[in-house]
């Protein structure tokens, strides 16, 4: 990990309030794995607003021109500030952070990745890392509307198969993906599964996995301050089996823990 000084090679609109920004960097291009994130100063340097740096996953890396890029929503001032910024201009962020996918110990050959929303963001990474070992992929994903449309050919240019659903019906199929789990659960209770999204899908998630008594893992995401696991703003509940409950920060111990042991305050 190391505070590192960017340059973007591009930022591009790709939907509502909807962003792709790309960063030179040899550094996070030859040392991040999935599920791993970048902390991002989202201001000028003669300003202090937002004071706090923003999280981001990690979501492509392009090995050859040693750029990654970050996808994200813009919701306040920190990524306001981000949609702003053009290629030429330099961030200045620390990663790369997190507890992520360790590829290396990954014996399983069929995967299903499961995303909701911008929770695709860093799957689509973990996904190009698993067809470079030659894994079998499935992406499903899962969206309230057609404001994500240019997945399906990310997707496609990774030539993986991919289920699609969304809520209004403007994207894929008409529904919740976690609906579509539920129906073909089956089809997948010997693939190792990943997920990242919102807590509703995990809650449902953690439903549907449970009756099967299937493991999954999912890249969790709180508010963070620090982002390196002193400040402890980011802690969440974990189910222990010596002291029933325990506190882990997402930030340092995670953000990828295993699904089942997570506790979701109704
Ligand atoms: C490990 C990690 C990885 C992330 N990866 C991505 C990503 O790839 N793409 C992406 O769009 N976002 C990602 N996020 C969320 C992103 O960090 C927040 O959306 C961002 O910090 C909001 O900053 P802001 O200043 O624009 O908004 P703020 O003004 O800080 O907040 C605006 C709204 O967003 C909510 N918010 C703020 N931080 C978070 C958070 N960490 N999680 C959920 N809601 C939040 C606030 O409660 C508020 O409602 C990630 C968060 C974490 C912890
Ligand atoms: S953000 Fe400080 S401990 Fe995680």
């Amino acid at each position: 990990m190391k505070l590192i000084k960017g340059e973007i090679v591009s930022n591009e609109r790709i939907g509502n309030n909807l962003y792709k920004t790309t960063i030179f960097s040899p550094y996070i291009t030859k040392n991040a794995v999935p599920g791993q994130f970048i902390n991002i100063k989202c201001c000028s340097d003669n300003t202090v607003d937002p004071l706090l740096r923003r999280p981001f996953s990690i979501h492509d890396v392009e090995y050859d021109f040693k750029v990654f890029s970050i996808m994200y929503e813009v919701k306040g001032n920190g990524t306001h500030f981000l949609s702003k910024l053009n290629a030429a201009d330099v961030i200045d962020f620390v990663g790369p952070l997190g507890n992520g996918i360790n590829i290396n110990k990954i014996e399983n050959d069929d995967f299903l990745l499961i995303g909701g929303g911008i929770g695709i963001a860093p799957l689509y990474f973990f996904a190009k890392v698993l067809l470079a070992e030659n894994k079998n992929v499935f992406f499903a994903a899962g969206f309230k509307d057609g404001n994500f449309l240019l997945f399906d050919k990310m997707l496609e240019r990774l030539k993986i198969n991919y289920e699609i659903y969304s809520e209004n019906g403007m994207h894929g199929s008409k529904g919740m993906i976690t609906d579509f789990i539920k129906k073909r659960i089956d089809d997948f209770k010997e693939y190792d599964i990943y997920c990242c999204g919102p807590v509703e899908m995990y809650k449902a998630l953690q439903n549907i996995f449970c009756l099967k008594n299937i493991r999954a893992k999912a890249l969790f995401e709180e508010i963070m301050a620090c982002g390196i696991g002193v400040c402890k703003g980011c802690v969440m509940k974990f189910k222990d089996n010596q002291n029933g409950y325990i506190y882990k920060s997402v930030c340092k111990d995670g953000p990828l823990f295993d699904l089942s042991e997570a506790v979701f305050e109704q």
